[in-house]
């Protein structure tokens, strides 16, 4: 708890200020005056900017002391909750002995042992071998290139809409939109993109179950003829649920299906977990799901114990045992590895991914009757802590409704929940894995208030037009 949250109540007012408080925009108007932040880095809308002081016990502060349900979670990544103190000690303690440590042909620390073995115990017994690296995009890159050397061959099938990071590799695979992908597809041939079982936005227009899942045998029936052939493909690189395009959970029998044609083809079977996994579906990897067994598992997010950057690539010895140039200056250092073993300590102790199911699915019924009740919720998805609502103008076009997503992501914020949005049509869900069922349930409770002023006021506008 920090101190200025000192003898407040659970259900004490959240925001005590005007969204943004005056210190807020105070210092967002400063900064924006001397700009220094290139790229992503500037808010779209600086009108609307968490300056933000703290994250701790499911809220995040800012600085002008009002606090927000955290339903964001750093981007999907604090799984095991926000820092704690045993986390930051252990990798604090690595820090004060080990600082950076580049691993090399000439020097090894332990911790990337420890930390691989513990990894692989949670991962299908024929998964035996760990590569680190820093961020999701580097370990995608890095799975990718074992795809290629490991098969020969270079064709790599992904899906649209999938995110994969942002290099060129990566961005090539999956950046989500074509306008994102275009700038680097002149320069990155070798992938083929495929529409996602995306039931609800079925780019086939069929429906689940009597569709018998055409958006994979697609790949069989019409690319492997007419854009590559099988030989040429090296293997599906695919998101067992796709975080960012709006958390699609596919059917059970999709990623089995999608094994099938990697087992005939000999193609390789590469599972992007960087957000979906270490327990964000309410079970260690979301893949579990399905009877699946992976070739390549790429981790990440989560697995910074909320604290400090690393991500891993798991794999067969088969696909791993070559010398393959993958790998960076600070991928797996010693201290990200403490604090990633304590992470997986406390997903062994703690009951997080229990937690975890058990709220998503109350999570899930209580959005699933907002959609009953509220005309402009079109779909809500998703598995465990990882949900996702969409905003529609129309039952029929299903037309997206950005204004309507825009308008109850900042009612919210002015009533004390952040979620995770990003100027899309829809909304997600994804607070710390450890929140506390109270805290879970009042989060719910300020967006179905948000929802119902939205649907209030778009029914007014609507009865006078
Ligand atoms: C499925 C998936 N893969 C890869 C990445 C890229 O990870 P990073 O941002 O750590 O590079 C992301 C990031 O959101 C992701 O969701």
């Amino acid at each position: 708890m920090l101190a200025n949250d000192k003898g407040r109540k659970q259900t004490d007012p959240l925001v005590r200020t005007p969204f943004p408080g005056p210190k807020g925009k105070a210092l967002i108007k400063q900064l924006s005056e001397r700009p220094r932040l290139g790229g992503y880095e500037n808010p779209r809308d600086p009108g609307y900017v968490l300056m933000m002081a703290a994250q701790r016990d499911g809220y995040v502060w800012d600085v002008d002391g009002n606090r927000f349900i955290d339903f964001n979670s750093g981007w999907a990544t604090n799984n095991v909750g926000h820092p704690t103190k045993e986390i930051v000690d252990s990798a604090v303690e690595v820090l004060r002995d080990y600082g950076v440590v580049c691993s090399s042909d000439g020097i090894a620390t332990i911790h990337r042992y420890e930390l691989a073995g513990k990894l692989l115990q949670t991962l299908p017994n024929h998964i035996q071998r760990v590569a680190y690296c820093c961020t999701g995009t580097e370990a995608v890159e890095g799975a990718m290139k074992f795809m290629r050397a490991a098969t020969g061959r270079s064709n790599i099938i992904s899906f649209h809409a999938n995110y994969h990071g942002l290099s060129y590799g990566a961005m090539a695979a999956g950046p989500l939109l074509s306008s994102m992908r275009d700038p680097v597809m002149q320069a990155m041939p070798g992938h083929i993109h495929t529409p996602y079982a995306s039931c609800y936005r079925c780019a086939f227009k069929l429906e689940y179950p009597s569709c018998d899942l055409w958006c994979a045998e697609f790949i069989e029936d019409i690319l492997t003829r007419y854009t590559a052939p099988p030989e040429s493909i090296a293997g599906i690189l695919v998101e067992p649920i796709q975080g960012e395009a709006g958390i699609w959970v596919p059917p059970e029998d999709y990623l089995p299906r999608l094994e099938k044609m990697c087992r005939k083809y000999g193609w390789l079977l590469c599972i992007d977990e960087v957000e979906s996994g270490f327990g964000r579906s309410g079970k260690m990897w979301a893949f579990e799901y399905s009877d699946v067994k992976p070739d390549i598992v790429v981790i990440g997010k989560g697995i910074s114990g909320s604290i400090l950057p690393i991500t891993a690539i798991a794999a067969t010895p088969e696909v791993m045992d070559r010398e393959v140039s993958v790998g960076s200056t600070f991928g797996g250092q010693p201290a990200s590895c403490a604090a990633a073993i304590k992470a997986l300590e406390r997903i062994e102790k703690e009951g997080i991914l229990q937690n975890c199911a058990r709220l998503g699915e109350q999570g899930l019924e209580r959005l699933r009757k907002m959609k009953e009740r509220y005309p402009l919720i079109g779909d809500v998805r998703g598995r465990g802590l990882f949900l996702a609502i969409e905003f529609i103008k129309d039952h029929k076009t299903k037309e997206r409704d950005y204004e309507i997503a825009k308008e109850i992501y900042y009612d919210c914020m002015e009533n004390g929940l952040c979620l995770m949005y990003d100027s899309n049509w829809f909304a997600r869900m994804l607070p710390v894995l450890d929140i506390s069922a109270d805290l879970f349930l009042r989060g719910l409770d300020i967006f179905e208030e948000a929802v119902q002023r939205a649907d209030a006021k778009r029914r007014q506008e609507r009865k006078a037009s």
